[in-house]
């Protein structure tokens, strides 16, 4: 197992809960191909530390399927006890390492076929012939029309100290006055190229037709920028 499968089989976010959410960036990309989710299987890959809020969101619009599937087994029992205790019998978590072709395919059934894949946070904890293995893999799982969508972190921004005066600061000068730097101390996520990652999903047959680009400050300060890459893709 690589270190940053290791890293989150066994981690517990509890501080998590009390902002876990759907994302509304997720939604709002994908509200072009998607007018509801009314009989829509959707499958979210490495679900666990949102506590699946976004699958919860899918199901509460009417999906027909929601599977996770997340490396750790708290979180999967978590959501589980959820969709038991709330009588959600279309919303499943299953433990499966996806790096993992052969859990994968033991963990999928390959009769089901799914419209929406997606994964948020994920991709940086594979390396790049897992990436490549697993997208392989997942066309068993696919319809014709299958959209497929990944947040992945892109790069940091810290602020530089002198700008930090500027109390009302606009995108461009925030950009201007800031380097990059690495927030994920602590942390093994593995950041690939945006470039690299697309050529790799190309590689796997699959052509990017849409993108996004969202920034968050993860201080309340605007000091440490976290840039995310959202891609929306199908098979070609
Ligand atoms: C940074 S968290 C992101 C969680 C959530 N998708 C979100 O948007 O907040 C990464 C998630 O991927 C899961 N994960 C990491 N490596 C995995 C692997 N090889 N197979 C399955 N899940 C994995 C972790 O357990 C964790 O729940």
């Amino acid at each position: 197992m690589t270190e940053q499968a290791e890293f989150w089989k066994n981690r517990h976010l509890e501080h998590k809960l009390s902002y876990s959410c759907p994302n509304p960036t997720l939604f709002r990309m994908l509200s072009s191909d998607f007018t509801n989710y009314n009989d829509k299987n959707v499958l979210e890959l490495g679900f666990g530390g949102n506590d699946g809020a976004d699958l919860i969101e899918f199901n509460r619009r009417g999906a027909n399927l929601c599977i996770g599937l997340d490396i750790n087994e708290y979180y999967v029992d978590r959501l589980n006890s959820y969709a038991r205790s709330h009588n959600l019998m279309n919303l499943q978590g299953f433990t499966c390492n996806v790096a993992n072709i052969k859990e994968l395919d033991s963990t999928l059934n390959s009769e089901r076929k799914y419209d929406l894949i997606f994964s948020q946070g994920l991709l940086c904890y594979l390396d790049k012939a897992s990436i490549k293995a697993m997208h392989m893999n997942l066309s068993k799982y696919l319809k014709e029309s299958t959209i497929i969508c990944h947040l992945t972190p892109e790069e940091d921004l810290i602020l530089e100290e002198s700008a930090n005066q500027d109390k009302f600061m606009n995108l461009t000068s925030l950009l201007n006055s800031s380097r990059k730097e690495s927030f994920w101390e602590n942390n093994p996520a593995d950041i690939l190229e945006t470039k690299q990652l697309i050529q790799i999903l190309d590689e796997c047959g699959m052509e990017l037709f849409e993108q996004k680009i969202s920034c968050e400050s993860l201080d309340n300060r605007c000091e440490r920028v976290r840039v995310y890459r959202y891609l929306k893709l199908r098979f070609k």
